[in-house]
């Protein structure tokens, strides 16, 4: 983790110089979510908006994907904002900070293990089996996900197809000289003390980017580096409420990707999108999918997870 004096902080949020340069010229002004609502209600997947995706993908050969937590929603997992979102339930400084590690590592190490507990009754869905079966039809991808869930490891995808630009619930790292180690199977856990470093003794922490730290070193130079040469680019299931993210996805259609948003409610990025599908993340991607001529592969429902 860097955290240098010389990041620069957007929101909360902070980006390493070099990453900053090359993503601050698409740093504009997004329009307020009111003012697309007005313009995007009671638009919902039409099929000309369908057919305009679908032909993107099928002619790109490079496709660059930025998932957020509304992906995971049709497996049974919360979004964070919202109607019903975890931050509703929960204060994000009282346990997704590192003062709140601080304050009381116990507390935040029960608050993951309650989350990874829930996400494990949670398989994944048909989005996750439509990103899979398009990496699988020769494009290359690069899914960088906001979410910690792992659910996009559980269909196939590995570290070459994959950037966990906020971490992953099944991982912890050192607070002192940051070896990074997998948590231990549920079965094991609460661990009945706090987990330490086998290396070094220190207080090991879950492997998630907490509100005000600096995104990893080379997450988002490597998710920027792929976006560049993207053919379409496509955003699913995200508020648009954390930056860097978003500057990834307006990155990617600055240097010549069809930006393609799905989300069920409009968001600031939707306005921006060259194509907005307003509905969930399962039903447009298979819509997609189908429009491009790419077979969606998933396992039969009683196999599914
Ligand atoms: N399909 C697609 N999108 C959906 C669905 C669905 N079935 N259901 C809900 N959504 C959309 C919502 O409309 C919303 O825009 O998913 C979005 C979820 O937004 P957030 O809860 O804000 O999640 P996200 O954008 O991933 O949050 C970003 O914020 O709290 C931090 O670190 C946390 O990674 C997280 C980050």
């Amino acid at each position: 983790m860097v955290t240098s004096s010389s990041t620069v902080a957007i929101g909360s949020w902070r980006l390493e110089p070099s990453v900053w340069f090359v993503l601050r010229s698409v740093c504009i002004e997004l329009e307020p979510v009111e003012a697309v609502g007005a313009t995007m209600n009671g638009d919902r997947m039409t099929p000309d908006r369908i057919a305009a995706a679908g032909n993107a993908l099928a002619s790109a050969k490079t496709v660059f994907v930025v998932t957020g937590a509304g992906i995971s929603a049709e497996s049974g997992i919360p979004t964070f904002r919202g109607a019903g979102g975890l931050w509703e339930g929960f204060r994000a400084e009282e346990l997704a900070t590192p003062a709140a590690f601080e304050a009381s590592p116990e507390r935040v190490w029960r608050w993951y293990l309650w989350r990874r507990e829930q996400y494990h009754a949670c398989p994944p869905n048909v989005g996750h089996w439509a990103l899979r079966s398009l990496s699988l039809s020769g494009r290359q991808c690069l899914i960088a996900t906001q979410n910690v869930d792992g659910l996009h490891r559980h269909v196939g995808h590995g570290d070459d197809e994959l950037v966990e630009l906020h971490g992953c619930i099944e991982k912890m790292h050192c607070t002192r000289c940051g070896r990074r180690a997998s948590l231990p199977p549920v079965a094991s856990s609460p661990p009945g003390e706090l987990p330490t470093c086998r290396e070094c003794g220190g207080l090991m922490r879950p492997h998630v980017l907490w509100f005000g730290e600096s995104y990893w070193d080379g997450v988002l130079e490597r998710a920027a580096a792929f976006a560049q040469h993207a053919d379409v680019c496509l955003v699913v299931g995200t508020s648009a409420q954390v930056w860097p993210p978003i500057q990834l996805a307006l990155f990617a259609q600055q240097q010549g990707a069809t930006l393609i948003d799905i989300n069920p409610e409009p968001t600031e990025l939707s306005n921006r999108a060259d194509i907005y599908l307003r509905a969930r993340g399962g039903e447009a991607l298979s819509a997609l999918l189908e429009a491009a001529g790419v077979p969606l592969s998933m396992p039969e429902p009683e196999a599914a997870g």
